[in-house]
């Protein structure tokens, strides 16, 4: 693995190999064992965010200076990105300079650019099209609160189109557990993205009760992501059936956790009694970007 720019490049043992040193991290945090895990020492990596981020910004700071290296972030505001310098240039310079990057922005075809052009490890910190990081963490939640995903319903609540329910389908596709996208047929994806994938476990489904039946795991983000804000009265409305509530949540039964990337809008895509009565699993998840994303950084580093 050189790079992490989708979830789509990853194997299923490539995800494996992540979240096992993800376990072993985060059972080792703290410890002399992990002061002696140092695989970025002596190195910069350059974050890259022109979108905003609280959990990914963070966690990706502290990650780079817990495993030894050093970090710093920039933004289009305060580089010449923002005055139209083209993504290859900058890649250049920062292949020079940086050991890592770490990219947030809007056109995935912009990271890989950035990958191809500076030669460094580069990482998806989330683009329109996919968030792989955050879509680990949570597969290490799933594993830790439900024991894995061998046989498990995941139902993708909301905007089925967007770059979390994209990360979710590769990462079903991939694992091979089933994954509802329950969406109005507007949200779904296409055809075309649909027939790319084969294992036969990724469905889509309009109506919120049919899908949720017998789910595991009942996940949802914001219907209005990064980008979107000029649509965001009609998507709020449009997607408004589809919110994260108590009878949704009785419907699918006691055994359903409930799940969100956050920043979560309460009231909208899910209401403030779901969110708090599930905090445990969602702050975890939260926590887990750190461990995810500190294995991803130790593997690329050992190439
Ligand atoms: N979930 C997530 O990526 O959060 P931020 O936008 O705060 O980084
Ligand atoms: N789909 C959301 C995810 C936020 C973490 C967005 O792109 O804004």
């Amino acid at each position: 693995m050189k790079n992490l720019l989708s979830l789509e490049q990853l194997t299923a043992g490539e995800m494996e190999e992540i979240l096992d040193l993800a376990a072993t991290l985060k059972k080792r945090r703290g410890t002399r064992a992990a002061a002696r895990h140092q695989p970025l020492r002596g190195q910069t990596w350059a974050m890259i965010f022109t979108k905003a981020s609280t959990r990914t910004r963070v966690s990706f700071e502290v990650g780079v200076r817990e495993l030894g290296g050093d970090v710093f972030f920039l933004s289009p505001a305060d580089s010449q990105l923002g005055r139209g310098e083209p993504i290859r240039d900058t890649a250049r310079v920062f292949g020079r300079l940086a050991h890592g990057a770490i990219i947030r922005t809007f056109a995935q075809r912009d990271v890989e650019e950035f990958a191809e052009f500076s030669g460094l490890p580069t990482i998806n910190a989330l683009t329109d099209e996919e968030h792989p990081c955050q879509v680990l963490a949570d597969l290490q939640t799933m594993r830790e609160k439900l024991g894995g995903w061998a046989g498990r319903k995941v139902v993708f609540m909301g905007d089925g189109d967007n770059n979390m329910a994209r990360s979710w389908m590769w990462a079903a596709e991939r694992l091979g557990f089933q994954l509802v996208l329950c969406a109005p047929k507007k949200y779904q994806p296409g055809a075309a993205y649909l027939a790319q994938f084969r294992s036969g476990g990724i469905a889509c489904e309009s109506d919120p009760a049919r899908a949720v039946a017998g789910a595991d795991v009942l996940y949802t983000d914001v219907f209005v992501s990064m980008g979107q804000e000029a649509e965001g009265a009609r998507r709020l409305k449009e997607l408004k059936a589809y919110q994260i509530n108590r009878e949704l949540v009785e419907r699918a039964g006691p055994q359903a956790i409930v799940m969100h990337c956050l920043p979560a809008y309460r009231g909208k895509e899910i209401t403030e009694e779901v969110l708090e009565a599930h905090a445990d699993t969602i702050f975890q998840e939260a926590e887990n970007r750190l461990h995810a994303q500190k294995a991803v950084m130790s593997l690329l580093a050992r190439v």
